[in-house]
């Protein structure tokens, strides 16, 4: 894994930057790239992200019996996991955990909006499971930007119990500052992204960044 400017590399991890990771996310970025050819671009690098992601969470020995009747030593997650969308770019990501890990998997959403006088993301609404405390969590965010809104989703989380070191924010590409804010803010939590852009724009879209990622992925252009 890849981990520029010093972050601790169990708290965020950077996708390796291969030449297959880099084309793909080479058509997400071109603005000429259709819907169709962008929402497969995203699912083979959504297919990385969650691959890492998955290998954070915590394992324990279990031991199975084959075909053969012998015993083979193996593993399995020691909590269930929780998929978390902060609504609507991190629905995006759904379709790619359900085929990645279909075992033992409940699925929650987040609705932040940002307010257009302050500026400032609100809360509207989540519907979590009632026992997500005891769980694994994935938030799924392909967009960090000024970590507003994925402050205050994590927040909720917090509040409903959820241990800090227990969430995973995964993420297709991540401001520096959002990465910052996220970082300093909760130290316990990790993150895995593909890329990380250095700059915002004065609306505070990610610079070079993709666009609105909800508008090029649902086509709503
Ligand atoms: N959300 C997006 O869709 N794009 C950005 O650049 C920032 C937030």
């Amino acid at each position: 894994m890849h981990n520029p400017n010093g972050y601790a590399s169990d708290r965020v991890v950077v996708l390796e930057q291969s030449n297959y990771l880099l084309s793909c996310m080479t058509i997400l970025r071109n603005s000429e790239t259709t819907s169709s050819a962008f929402y497969e671009a995203f699912e083979n690098v959504a297919n990385q992200i969650i691959a890492v992601a998955l290998n954070l969470i915590p394992t324990e020995p279990f031991t199975v019996y084959t075909p053969t009747r012998l015993p083979y030593n193996g593993r399995r997650q020691v909590k269930s996991i929780c998929g978390v969308s902060i609504l609507r770019a991190g629905a995006s990501f759904e379709n790619v955990l359900r085929k990645s890990y279909r075992h033992n998997l409940s699925m929650g959403t987040i609705l932040i909006q940002r307010d257009e006088e302050t500026c400032l993301p609100v809360y509207i609404y989540s519907k979590l499971p009632k026992d997500i405390a005891s769980k694994s969590i994935l938030i799924l965010e392909p967009m960090l930007a000024t970590g507003g809104s994925a402050s205050k989703a994590i927040e909720v989380l917090k509040g409903m119990d959820v241990p800090e070191e227990e969430i995973i924010f995964v993420n297709l590409v991540a401001s520096r500052k959002g990465l910052d804010t996220i970082v300093q803010r909760f130290p316990q939590l990790r993150l895995v992204t593909a890329a990380v852009d250095e700059d915002l724009t004065a609306s505070n879209h990610i610079a070079p960044g993709l666009g609105d990622f909800g508008d090029r992925f649902y086509g709503s252009l």
